[in-house]
């Protein structure tokens, strides 16, 4: 696996992906990497196409008091998993490549970012939106590869590459879980072992009011609430939505139930699909 810091060398490693006609998917990530990633990799991997990741831990997608400074980056361990895991080249800009003194331009999908996450965390959606079209723009992939965990992430993705004609395939991953159910996240090392313990209420939680909702259950929601509380949660939202707008869901269409949630310090979201 190659691995490059630099905007040159990036174009020149793919160029060369590309010489023999080979088609390039990228794999976003900001390290920390984990069997959902991993998903991501296995996935384009089984679609023939030569394996690009990025690394970067992206300031402009953290808030003013969240954990940009204390994200983990364990640069190692990455690049084996990488290795293992057949990736062909790792493309690891710094702060200063990505965003140059004077950097002036933020990507903005309204609509699909304002809600949910977007609302929990102003700027968020912007930050993602404003990266990961940098991250199109060095790269320039046939495909991109996204984990369905952070759902909204993925929507407003889908809904950027529509608006702006980007011309590149972008391919949702469904999430890998732990035994118990609780979703992989680079954050999950965040937790206690009390913590940890108790995380499992989320999934628990959203998988009870699926089956609730496709039962017609009407109280639902109150019920998810007290459960997550119960669990020593502290919940943000817990929501019902159209799988593409994440607007209010609409009769006959995908449906999507998704979550977020404070144990502790640590934040953690989760979603499942829902019947139409
Ligand atoms: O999902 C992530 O890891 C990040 O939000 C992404 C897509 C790599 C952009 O920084």
């Amino acid at each position: 696996m190659q691995i490059v810091h630099h905007l040159p060398d990036l174009r020149r490693a793919v160029a060369s992906l590309r010489g023999d006609g080979a088609r390039v998917a990228l794999v976003p990530t900001m390290g920390a990497l984990h069997a959902g990633h991993m998903a991501l990799v296995d996935a384009a991997r089984a679609m023939g196409a030569k394996i690009v990741a990025s690394i970067f831990v992206n300031p402009k997608q953290f808030g003013p008091n969240e954990d940009l400074s204390r994200y983990p980056r364990p640069a190692e361990a990455d690049k084996a998993l990488l290795i293992a895991h057949g990736c062909d080249l790792l493309w690891m800009p710094g702060v200063d490549d990505m965003y140059p003194a004077g950097f002036a331009t933020n990507v903005s999908v309204s609509g699909v970012s304002d809600g949910l996450d977007g609302a929990a965390r102003p700027g968020h959606f912007d930050g993602v939106a404003t990266v990961v079209t940098k991250l199109f723009n060095q790269v320039r992939p046939d495909s991109a590869f996204f984990g369905e965990k952070d759902f909204q992430q993925l929507a407003v993705i889908r809904r950027m590459v529509a608006d702006l004609d980007l011309g590149l395939e972008i391919v949702g991953v469904p999430t890998v879980r732990e035994a118990d159910g609780l979703a992989l996240s680079s954050r999950n090392i965040y937790l206690s072992p009390d913590e940890r313990a108790r995380a499992v209420a989320l999934p628990r939680t959203l998988a009870e009011a699926k089956r609730a909702i496709e039962a017609g259950e009407p109280g639902w929601h109150a019920a998810a609430m007290a459960s997550l509380i119960q669990a020593g949660f502290v919940a943000d939202y817990i929501s019902l939505v159209d799988a593409a707008t994440l607007g209010d869901s609409v009769p006959g269409q995908p449906r999507r139930l998704l979550a977020a949630a404070r144990i502790g310090t640590t934040r953690l979201i989760d979603n499942l699909d829902i019947a139409p």
